[in-house]
């Protein structure tokens, strides 16, 4: 997110930070991801497909056209509860929730760790991430990258 905690704009990435999209790649291989529709939707303008490599669950109570659910690795889910009972059936207790505002918004609550890139600088957008109140969160590690803007990556860990 930007300084002033925008994370999109116009359903895009408001930068392109090459090391930051390597960094989202490394953590998230092989993972279960949780994202809402409009970012499903936003990541397949960019790639024609899911994430490769990765599991991703997406929330949506709309029907999404075949063309961006005949994937193998994406499943499409009316509400959280059913991602939940699918993960447990299948033995899966680890997500990563990549956003967008809505889901993060709805998501902080569960969460137990954020990785978050802090990118230095104030940009114009329209999807915001929540803020990360200081006595829940602690910060546990803390890198700084140097890409075409600079951006700080955090580890918080929850403490309440
Ligand atoms: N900088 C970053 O790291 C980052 C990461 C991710 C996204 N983004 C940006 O964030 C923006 C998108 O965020 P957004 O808040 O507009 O959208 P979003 O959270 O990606 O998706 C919202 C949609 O998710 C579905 N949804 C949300 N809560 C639901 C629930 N409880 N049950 C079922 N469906 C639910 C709804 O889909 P339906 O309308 O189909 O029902 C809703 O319209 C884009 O600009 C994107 O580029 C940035």
């Amino acid at each position: 997110m930007s300084n002033n905690n925008v994370i999109g704009l116009n359903n895009q990435l408001p930068w392109h930070l090459p090391k930051d999209l390597q960094h989202f790649k490394t953590i998230t291989l092989g993972k279960n991801l949780l994202m809402g529709r409009k970012t499903y939707q936003s990541i397949f303008s960019y790639i024609n497909k899911p994430l490769p490599q990765r599991n991703s669950f997406v929330l949506s109570k709309s029907s999404l056209e075949e063309r961006y659910t005949n994937f193998e690795n994406i499943k499409v889910f009316a509400e959280f509860e059913s991602i939940e009972e699918f993960m447990h059936k299948n033995q899966q207790t680890q997500l990563y929730i990549i956003g967008g505002e809505q889901i993060y918004k709805q998501m902080i609550d569960y969460a137990d760790e954020l990785i978050i890139s802090h990118v230095n600088i104030n940009c114009e957008g329209d999807a915001f991430f929540p803020e990360i109140t200081s006595n829940i969160w602690k910060i546990q590690n803390e890198e700084l990258v140097k890409d075409n803007i600079d951006f700080k990556i955090k580890v918080y860990t929850r403490h309440l």
